[in-house]
């Protein structure tokens, strides 16, 4: 694992900007894996900002989406496919066929998870793959116990993982209790991994990713074991690593 250290969110969000410009502007046909939370917000933002410029074109570019929380459709204002829109879509040059999120209203969410998968593969798999770190680890939506083989698949969110969502929506009894998540052996498939971090209260999660032994119970520390990963993290989330 390659470290990066961040003075702070800005500085995390900009070096994390810098990386995927740089693969976009060199690349034809490049694949983006995204992330939605709190945690990418200063990334898109940034790229925005590089957009608008005029350093950089998303014409050709192909996106692939970690998660999407079922039941909520795009209108939804706590679906990431409007998380997505607002955030980034909306405001760059990507055309829509090319934005690809997993569908939390199918009727047949299994089919949609195998279709996602097939899309991926047919994409030629994801570049650069962009993550954020749960508080106990989970890595999409991939809380501890997931099979570290697991493909695309729908998952019953964890407690704790609603309760730290909670603050999106007006209640906890409104968070979503299931979502579809790129499975882990779908994110390790990744040519390369961006994994960002930022604030005190990841510091412990992220010196768990990066130190303790590889097991299902905490899924991020599947990252060691993949050969392009770069963490980029701030001062606060380093403060146990470093
Ligand atoms: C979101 C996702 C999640 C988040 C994680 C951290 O698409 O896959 O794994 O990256 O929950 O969330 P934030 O950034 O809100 O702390």
């Amino acid at each position: 694992m390659q470290i990066i250290k961040a003075k702070n969110y800005e500085e995390m969000s900009e070096i994390a900007c810098s990386m995927l410009v740089e693969h976009v502007q060199q690349n034809e046909s490049p694949v983006l894996g995204l992330a939605t939370g709190s945690t990418p917000e200063g990334l898109y933002h940034s790229l925005i900002t590089e957009y608008r410029k005029g350093t950089v074109s998303f014409q050709g570019v192909t996106t692939f989406n970690l998660d999407e929380y079922v039941g909520l459709d795009e209108e939804d204002a706590n679906g990431y496919q409007f998380y997505m829109n607002e955030k980034l879509f909306n405001h760059i040059n990507i055309p829509k066929r090319q934005i690809n999120l997993p569908n939390g209203v199918s009727a047949d969410l299994d089919k949609d998870c195998s279709d996602y998968e097939w899309k991926i593969q047919e994409a030629g798999n994801i570049d650069i793959q962009v993550l954020g770190l749960g508080l106990n680890g989970h890595i999409g939506f991939n809380e501890p116990g997931t099979s570290f083989l697991s493909r695309t698949h729908v998952v019953d969110l964890d407690e704790s993982t609603r309760e730290a969502n909670a603050r999106f929506f007006s209640s906890i009894d409104e968070v979503p209790t299931h979502a579809i998540s790129m499975g882990i052996a779908s994110i390790m498939e990744s040519k390369k991994i961006l994994l960002l971090v930022s604030g005190k209260e990841k510091a412990e999660a992220l010196y768990q990713a990066m130190n303790s032994p590889v097991s299902e119970e905490f899924p991020a520390t599947i990252l060691q074991l993949h050969p392009e990963v770069t963490v980029i993290a701030d001062e606060l989330a380093l403060s146990k690593v470093l």
